[in-house]
């Protein structure tokens, strides 16, 4: 196939380009580059690709591809807190708009990066699926409850949508995101010692590596149309749903010598959800995740050790929000996150 993938030069686009170069598809990329520079380790070779803004896809971009990849968004609740509108333009509209486009120029399967975050402040410990309520508690969550929903209303016998809600991803991308709970934790823990929680660490937060999110695009890519037709997907395994506390404590064995401490200055996180894999499993058989968190704890201090993590990369470099602070301070963006050049 010849696939679209937005969002290229991203965390989990960067792993997931040769992961579907090697199941035999041609991948176009499709990003604006905000963190393109956000590299740990070799530069990656990226796929050949469009550079430009999501907001201004035309037909063009969609021309001649059979599916659509789409990750390309603010990632991040604090982003999307910061920026509220901004995640509406960017993840909401702008992604539907991909949608239409794609839609009218003959694509017939487009597979959207959603989040188990769409389930909120589920609370409890009893494990969500997919037909449970969805209860954002965040614009960026809301922004991928409101795609899901108009996605739905595009799909057609021609058009088939997949939502893929991926729990947090953990693991190492050549252009790595310290903003998320696990690379987080390794990181501080390899540069001060400790594994610091500013929670009070019991909200549940299911995890999944960044090549299982890779290997399950890829294979929800080929699958037979009735098994993924405008099915939304958690995309993770039960032996990842993990509380923050047990993370911590998953990344003091990795990381030697790395104490736990839990602060709970931050209060008690409302984001807490426990979440069931299952249907994927059976959409897809033969699929299961292959990374644990210990495992991908473990990868992570290796790469940060061996290619030279430093303090002033992990909070200002590999954070999603500090790298878009510093380009609107610089004037390399402007207010809405375009590029000024
Ligand atoms: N990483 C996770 O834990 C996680 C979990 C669930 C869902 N997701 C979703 O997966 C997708 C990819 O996440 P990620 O971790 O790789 O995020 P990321 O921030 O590393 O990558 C997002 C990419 O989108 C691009 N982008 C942002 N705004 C754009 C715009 N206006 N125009 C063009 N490109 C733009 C950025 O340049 C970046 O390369 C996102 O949709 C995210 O919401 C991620």
């Amino acid at each position: 196939m010849r696939v679209l993938l937005t969002g290229h030069q991203g965390y989990l686009g960067t792993v997931m380009a040769p992961v579907l170069n090697a199941a035999g598809h041609e991948v176009v990329g499709l990003d604006a580059g905000l963190f393109a520079g956000c590299v740990l380790g070799p530069t990656p070779a990226d796929p050949s690709g469009h550079r430009v803004d999501l907001r201004d896809v035309t037909a063009e971009h969609v021309a001649g591809v059979d599916a659509v990849i789409h990750l390309a968004a603010l990632s991040n609740d604090p982003l999307g807190s910061l920026a509220p509108e901004l995640t509406y333009d960017i993840n909401h509209h702008a992604s539907v708009r991909l949608a239409r486009l794609a839609r009218d120029a003959g694509v017939r399967r487009f597979l959207y990066a959603s989040t188990c975050s769409v389930y909120g402040a589920t609370g409890g410990d009893d494990l969500v699926a997919e037909d449970a309520p969805l209860r954002p508690v965040t614009p960026y969550a809301e922004s991928k409850v409101r795609v899901e929903d108009d996605l739905h209303a595009l799909s057609d016998g021609d058009f088939s949508p997949v939502y893929m809600r991926n729990a947090t991803a953990f693991g190492y991308s050549p252009r790595l995101r310290a903003d998320i709970v696990l690379n987080n934790l390794v990181g501080h823990a390899l540069l001060s010692g400790e594994v610091l929680v500013l929670s009070d660490g019991t909200p549940w937060r299911p995890l999944v590596h960044a090549a299982d999110i890779a290997r399950a695009f890829t294979a929800a890519l080929t699958a037979p149309r009735e098994a993924v037709h405008d099915r939304a997907f958690n995309i993770g395994s039960e032996i990842n749903n993990v509380t923050v506390a047990e993370i911590a404590e998953q990344v003091a064995e990795a990381v030697s010598g790395a104490k736990v401490r839990i602060t709970g200055e931050n209060g008690a996180d409302p984001r807490s959800y426990r979440v069931d894999f299952s249907r994927f499993r059976a959409a897809i058989r033969g699929f299961d995740c292959e990374w644990t968190v210990k495992q991908g704890a473990l990868e992570l201090a290796d790469a940060y050790r061996k290619h030279g993590l430093t303090k002033d990369d992990f909070e200002r470099r590999f954070t999603r929000l500090a790298v878009l602070r510093a380009a609107s301070a610089t004037g390399a963006v402007d207010d809405t996150l375009r590029w000024r050049r």
